[in-house]
């Protein structure tokens, strides 16, 4: 079960949006964004740019022949400013040339005029300002006001958590062009076909069905093409339009980095109650959320944050309230986790607070408050299959934690500039798209006279195996080896109205759908070989290892034949099926309902080991036992936690997403913006399966694993926390995250 993509990866021969031979005459694409994070455009001369060698046309907001709007959720995003910019690197031009480089040259030429107005980066003054996106959200159980008199301790804080580049290794881009009828075909590397088709088809004035939106595979997408890659494809559709000829627009490095949108940062201020045997009573909380200067997928997200506020712990009154603001930056976007990282962190920050002040271990309130089954979370949806408790259990003994604090308490008192850190991280993560409307998918299964399966569903493969699962259902389905399915690409016209690619969801979904199309021809198959073997009733016909047996024992029809056969008959080998998640449902008035099918546990314990002199610092150790249900491919699912462990670990450390106050990108390039490298890893993973049936709705028994592991990386603040606190027992930690170097210095010698 090994994934047929890394063998391709590995050879180079996978293919890409930037990999493909373009069609004759294709033309090349350059945007013209906005230098300054808010102001009033007053004019532009692009007469330079025009004249400028190769150059073919410059397209402005003018020449949209549909609507100026690219927003999904909330209709507040122009494809091109044509007055008011509202972040630095918003487009307001697109340049159209024989080659990339004219492009570029003539981008710059483009002179335009500004009357530049104050920005605002910080969300919390832009919630001063009243600058909000939606109204306050808020998420409450029992009654936290009136518990707060019975508490022992009540902690109050605030922590920061900061944003996060997607850097996926494939920047964002597409490549369009005309088809007869007036029509479009659009190649986009996106994890939302159909957004990219909504959105080019309203720039267009399109009815949808002339908007061909194909997707081969993503170089990774982590969250950051599930609503914007439409901007780009977007774009190539505008000009192939027009020019009616193709045109392909590739982001280099540092234009995607300054013109797209990133994990929220969030600021927010807690306030914990608990009993002094460290019950937690009541807790309270404000997510000031830095939306960025569009909705984007802010709401979604902001949504996401109040379903994860407690994490995996059991609080009996609960009060969330959460806004999003909006700031002049590039609108922040989905990013693995979906905003669940940033509400976990702070519930995090705050029992660390509560500990200190209780003088315990903070592992001793974490596992106090674990959920139990049957728990109520906030939003009303009660735990099942509750693996909160045993996850823990299993890390404390099969990692020895007893020894391993031992350890660690013994190093620290022979050290004394070099001290070890040890947190545990436990986490839950809600599977379904918390908009009930998302969560469903379509598969339509081909099925050809040689045996060979074409199957088409709305899962886009970005790295994470999705395809390889999706030809495991169809190959255990029928019995059949997986060499003889194909996954084809992700296409508008065989799955139309499909959900993104996101929310971890991607194999339960279209998974789903397979499983349902393999069995109505594997339905349709079985008769056909009853009619061939004439049959009687009492007999039973098996599909085994592409062999048909009849009451147990092999007959002469193999796969192949019985394809034949039955396509002789003039019986259909395809099917399209459509799945949708059942029982689950949410009432956003009432903030309560069952939003998800399931929840994925696990516990984390991290240890790091940090020099007290420099400030840096060292992962000693990543071990984890997670709820994986019964894995459908431990190679894919045990790399997927690995991935997202890192891509935690990274957000939480040396990741550092720094913008001036006037809105200015510092961290715009792969050297200024620091992603885990091969020396940085932990010296040592260890990923435990806590293997068991998933009875809820998940292909076959299994759990999602695209997102949850992320949160494990949040232990990594803590344990650093800890051995910040082992070199100097007095120091305040002011709760700020990534804990870059710097910050860690600080954190020593001056802030304490
Ligand atoms: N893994 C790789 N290699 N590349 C990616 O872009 N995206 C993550 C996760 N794992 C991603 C990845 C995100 S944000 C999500 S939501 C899921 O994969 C989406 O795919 P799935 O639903 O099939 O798990
Ligand atoms: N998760 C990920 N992506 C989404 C969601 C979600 O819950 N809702 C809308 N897009
Ligand atoms: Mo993932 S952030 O749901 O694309």
């Amino acid at each position: 079960m090994k994934n047929y993509d890394w063998l391709q990866h590995v050879r180079g021969e996978s293919l890409f949006l930037d990999d493909l031979t373009p069609p004759e005459g294709t033309l090349h694409a350059a945007v013209f964004s906005s230098p300054i994070a808010h102001g009033k455009i007053i004019s532009f001369n692009l007469e330079e740019a025009k004249n400028s060698e190769g150059v073919i046309e410059v397209l402005t907001a003018k020449d949209i022949p549909g609507e100026n709007q690219i927003g999904a959720i909330i209709p507040d995003e122009k494809l091109l400013a044509d007055d008011i910019v509202d972040f630095r690197g918003q487009p307001v031009a697109i340049v159209i040339a024989k080659d990339n480089f004219s492009a570029h040259q003539a981008v710059k030429k483009i002179k335009i005029e500004l009357e530049e107005f104050s920005a605002i980066t910080d969300p919390r003054e832009a919630f001063q300002k009243g600058q909000l996106i939606i109204p306050p959200q808020i998420f409450s159980l029992g009654d936290v006001d009136s518990v707060w008199k019975n508490c022992d301790v009540i902690v109050e804080g605030t922590a920061e958590s900061g944003g996060q580049e997607h850097v996926y290794l494939e920047t964002q881009g597409s490549l369009a062009f005309p088809v007869e009828g007036g029509g479009i075909k659009i190649i986009s590397s996106t994890q939302s076909p159909t957004a990219v088709q909504r959105a080019a088809a309203r720039i267009l004035n399109l009815p949808m069905n002339k908007v061909e939106v194909d997707v081969l595979r993503l170089g990774g997408g982590f969250g950051g093409k599930e609503d914007q890659a439409t901007a780009w494809a977007s774009m190539t559709a505008l000009a192939a339009f027009k020019l009616k000829l193709p045109v392909k627009l590739i982001l280099n490095r540092q234009e995607d980095m300054r013109m797209t949108g990133k994990r929220h940062p969030y600021s927010s201020d807690f306030k914990i109650g608990l009993t002094k045997e460290g019950k937690i009573l009541a807790y309270e909380v404000y997510f000031y959320q830095n939306a960025g200067a569009a909705a984007d997928l802010s709401t979604a997200i902001l949504d996401r944050t109040l379903f994860h506020c407690t994490n995996s712990y059991f609080i009996p009154n609960v009060k969330a309230t959460a806004y999003c603001c909006k700031t002049n930056l590039p609108p922040n976007t989905a990013f693995r986790g979906f905003g669940g990282p940033q509400g976990m962190f702070v519930i995090e920050s705050a029992i660390y607070k509560a500990a200190e002040k209780l003088r315990v271990d903070a592992s001793v309130i974490q596992e106090n408050n674990l959920l139990n089954e049957g728990d109520e979370f906030p939003y009303g949806q009660k735990s099942k299959y509750c693996m909160a408790r045993p996850a823990w259990q299993k890390a404390v003994e099969k990692f020895n934690l007893a020894e391993m604090k031992n350890e660690v308490e013994l190093f620290n008192q022979k050290n004394k500039l070099i001290k070890k850190g040890a947190a545990l991280m436990p986490i839950c993560f809600g599977i379904s798209f918390t908009n009930t409307m998302l969560n469903q998918a379509s598969a339509l299964v081909h099925v050809y006279t040689d045996g060979s399966i074409g199957i088409s569903t709305a899962a886009i493969e970005m790295g994470q195996g999705v395809n390889m699962k999706l030809r495991q259902v169809a190959s255990e389905i029928f019995s059949i080896d997986s060499s003889k399915v194909k996954i084809e690409t992700t296409n508008t016209t065989r799955a139309a109205n499909t959900s993104a690619t996101a929310a971890s969801s991607g194999a339960d979904l279209n998974g789903k759908a397979v499983e349902i199309a393999c069995k109505n021809i594997l339905d349709r198959l079985t008769m056909s070989a009853q009619q061939e073997l004439k049959t009687n009733e009492t007999d039973k016909i098996e599909l085994k290892n592409e062999i048909i047996y009849l009451n147990g024992k092999p007959t002469e029809f193999t796969w192949n034949v019985l394809v034949q056969k039955t396509y002789a008959k003039r019986i259909s080998l395809s099917s399209q099926a459509h799945y949708a998640t059942p029982n689950i449902y949410f009432d956003k008035a009432k903030a309560k309902g069952e939003p998800f099918a399931y929840h994925v546990y696990g516990t984390a314990i991290i240890h790091v080991t940090v020099d007290c002199l420099r400030g840096t610092y060292e992962i000693d150790s990543v071990k984890v036992v997670h709820d994986f249900g019964k894995s459908m491919n431990p190679t894919i699912d045990r790399s997927q936690a690995e991935g997202a462990i890192m891509q935690g670990i990274g957000w939480m450390t040396i990741e550092e997403v720094i913008y001036t106050k006037e809105g200015k990108l510092l961290t715009d390039s792969m050297s200024t913006y620091k992603v885990p490298d091969v020396y940085f890893t932990p010296k040592e993973i260890q990923v435990d399966f806590l293997e068991n049936l998933n009875p809820s709705a998940a292909i076959f028994n299994s759990k999602a694993i695209g997102e949850p592991p992320l949160m494990y990386g949040i232990g990594i603040y803590f344990a650093l926390w800890n051995a910040i606190k082992a070199f100097k027992p007095s120091n305040e930690i002011k709760i700020s995250a990534p804990m870059t170097n710097e910050k860690l210095l600080m954190m020593l010698y001056v802030y304490s």
